[in-house]
Formats: structure tokens, C-alpha cells, sequence
């Protein structure tokens, strides 16, 4: 059984991989009306995207709810470069036999552009093996941690993981151009249920998980962040996959 969480897609797609590599199911954490009976499960996984070195809130209050079982347990983090401690910090909360990282397109566009093309169909292709690897791994129950944690792991993982999810989480920067035509999209499809719309456009909640989903998957990019995010490209996975792939 496997749970996850994803802001644009690329922890969805690796969950669903997994999922059909090793004829198991996977969950979307966010549409769950309640949590499926995980007594015999063969393994128990969680995929989920790195935020500021750390687990997205939801994955670790989902997670904290969970019953432990005795079954083999692994989780997977995507990330644009590095994880720091999120998979040792995660193993505090549920643990977990087996802990990898695996490196996919950049999301946050508040921080730096998306990546060109070439690196992001690379970024995928290389994930895509590297989940044929992974998914025998968890098969034969191998334990392990193969984690990219990159440089300053526990500062990151700590001081600037609080620092993120104190202040960094508003929505006050949030707002919409002229083209928005208030279609809902971002309402609807905002898995933390933070935005509402109202005739001029969406409203959003005080603060939210920060996936970027609204912001990269508005299909007239009319939503932007303070001033970060204009004149940047906007990347969610479905547009770098093939039709027949999940
Ligand atoms: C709020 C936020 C913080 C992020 N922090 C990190 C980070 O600390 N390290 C990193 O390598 N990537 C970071 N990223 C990039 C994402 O982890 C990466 O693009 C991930 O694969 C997105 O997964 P998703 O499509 O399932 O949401 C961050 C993205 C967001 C939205």
C-alpha cells in the first residue's frame, strides 16, 4: 500500500509507478475519505516531495495518524536536488526500513525558474529507471538508505525547515492578472482546500501547504506570487509524459 502526497504531479507519478511495478495500490493522502485497512498489506510506502528540507505538513500529520503495523515499510522523497534529513526526521514519525530520494523537475518557482526541457525529460527518464531499481528493491523486502542529502543537511533540515513552515507558508503574496477568468480550476483542484472563489477571481485561506499546484497548473498562468514568479515558466508533470503513462 502506498500513500502520497503531490503538489505537480511528480510524487503522484512516482507513487503510481511503484504502484504498478510491484501490482500494488496507490492513494492520493489529500482525497482519502478515510484510511483503507492496511492490516495485510505486504508493505506500507509514502511518497511525497521535499519542502525546504523537510516532509509537507500533510504527509506528517497523515502519517502521524497511521497505525503501526509489523510489515516492510519504505518511503520515497522526490526533490529538485537534495533532501537533507527529511527521510531521518520522516523514520521519527513512522519509521521506515527502506529511505530513498529521487531528483525530478523543480516545482518552485518562487526560488528559481523551471528547468529547460532537455534537463526535465532527462530528470524523468532517469527517475523512471531509477524506480524499475527501487520498486525490486522494496519486492525483496531490502533495506536501506539511499538518500541524497546534499551539503548542510541537519542546518537545513532544522533551522531552515521552521523557518519555512512559520512564516513561509502565507498566501498573502498570491494574486491574479488580468487573465484570470475565474474558470475554479485552482479552487477545485487545491489539496489543502485553501482557495474559494468569488467573482473577481480566487480567494485564498491565511496560509496552505505551498505545493504550487494553483500556481503551475493554472491553464492561463494568471497566478503569481509577489514578484518571483512573473515572467517564469510554469511546470506540472502531465505536460512531459507520454498519453499512455499514468
Ligand atoms: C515549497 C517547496 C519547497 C521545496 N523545497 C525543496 C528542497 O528543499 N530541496 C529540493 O531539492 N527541492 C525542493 N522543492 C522541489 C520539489 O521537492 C520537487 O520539485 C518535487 O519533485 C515536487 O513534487 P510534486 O510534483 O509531487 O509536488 C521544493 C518545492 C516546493 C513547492
Amino acid at each position: 500500500m502506498i500513500f502520497y502526497f503531490s503538489g505537480t504531479g511528480n510524487s503522484a507519478w512516482c507513487a503510481k509507478q511503484l504502484a504498478h511495478l510491484m501490482d500494488d495500490q496507490a492513494y492520493d493522502i489529500t482525497t482519502l475519505t478515510e484510511i483503507p485497512d492496511i492490516q495485510n498489506a505486504k508493505q506500507i510506502g509514502f511518497v511525497f516531495p521535499v519542502y525546504a528540507w523537510g516532509t509537507p505538513a500533510p504527509m506528517t500529520e497523515f502519517a502521524k495518524k497511521l497505525e503501526h503495523i509489523k510489515t516492510f515499510t519504505f518511503g520515497v522523497c522526490t526533490c529538485g536536488s537534495e533532501s537533507g534529513k527529511t527521510m531521518q526526521h520522516f523514520s521519527k514519525i513512522y519509521p521506515l526500513d527502506s529511505s530513498y530520494s529521487l531528483v525530478m523537475p523543480n516545482n518552485y518557482i518562487i526560488g528559481a525558474d523551471i528547468e529547460n526541457e532537455n534537463v526535465i525529460l532527462e530528470k524523468i527518464d532517469i527517475a523512471r529507471k531509477e524506480l524499475k531499481k527501487i520498486s525490486q528493491e522494496i519486492l525483496q523486502h531490502k533495506r536501506g538508505y539511499h538518500v541524497l542529502e546534499g551539503s548542510w543537511a541537519k542546518l537545513k533540515s532544522n533551522l531552515v525547515n521552521v523557518g519555512f513552515n512559520t512564516f513561509a507558508r502565507s498566501t498573502k503574496p498570491f494574486w491574479t492578472t488580468a487573465a484570470c477568468n475565474q474558470c475554479g480550476i485552482c479552487a477545485a483542484n487545491c489539496p489543502a482546500f485553501a482557495i474559494t472563489l468569488s467573482e473577481k477571481g480566487p480567494i485564498w485561506k491565511k496560509t496552505c501547504f505551498q505545493c504550487m499546484r494553483c500556481l503551475n497548473a493554472c491553464p492561463n498562468q494568471a497566478i503569481q506570487y509577489g514578484k518571483s514568479t512573473e515572467g517564469k515558466g510554469r511546470y506540472i508533470i502531465q505536460h512531459y509524459l507520454p498519453s499512455d503513462e499514468y
